[in-house]
C-alpha cells in the first residue's frame, strides 16, 4: 500500500508522520528475514512517537474523543510490543502476518479517528486566524 496524497488530512505534521508510517510498513512487508527484526523495531519506535505526538495534538485542541483514540493507540502499541517480543525470540511468521494486516488497520484509523483529530485541529487553526489578522491590522 504506497502512500497517496488522497490520504492527506491537511495537517502537515500528521501527514508527514503518516507518510513515513506507510513507507515503513511497506518496507516491513517486503523485508527479508535478515532485515525484518530491525525494521519491526523501527516501526514500533516510529509508532510510539507518532502516537505520543497525536496525544499532544489531542490535548492542544481539546479533542472530544481523546479517551477512545488514546485507547486505540495503546491497543496497537500493545500488539507491537507483543509481536516485537516474538521477533526478538526469532518468531517471524506471526509478526509477518501482523505486518500484512497493519495497512488495513491504518486505513481505517486514518479515515476515522485521525481524520476527526485533523478536523479538530483545522477548526482550531481557522478560529485562531481571524484574531491574528485583526491584531496584526490593529
Ligand atoms: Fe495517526
Ligand atoms: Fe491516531
Amino acid at each position: 500500500m504506497p502512500w497517496s496524497e488522497a490520504q492527506a488530512l491537511g495537517v502537515a505534521e500528521m501527514d508527514a508522520t503518516h507518510r513515513e508510517f506507510v513507507e515503513l510498513a511497506d518496507a516491513l512487508r517486503l523485508a527479508g528475514d535478515a532485515e525484518f527484526p530491525a525494521l519491526f523495531a523501527q516501526l514500533h519506535e516510529h509508532t510510539r512517537r507518532h502516537f505520543d505526538n497525536e496525544g499532544r495534538l489531542m490535548k492542544a485542541c481539546r479533542f472530544p474523543a481523546t479517551g477512545e483514540h488514546h485507547a486505540e493507540h495503546l491497543r496497537v502499541l500493545g500488539e507491537l510490543a507483543h509481536f516485537g517480543r516474538g521477533v526478538a525470540a526469532g518468531r517471524l511468521a506471526a509478526a509477518r502476518r501482523y505486518a500484512e494486516a497493519l495497512p488495513g488497520w491504518f486505513a481505517t484509523h486514518l479515515a476515522t479517528m485521525d481524520a476527526a483529530l485533523a478536523g479538530c485541529l483545522r477548526r482550531a487553526d481557522e478560529a485562531r486566524l481571524p484574531r491574528t489578522e485583526s491584531r496584526a491590522g490593529a
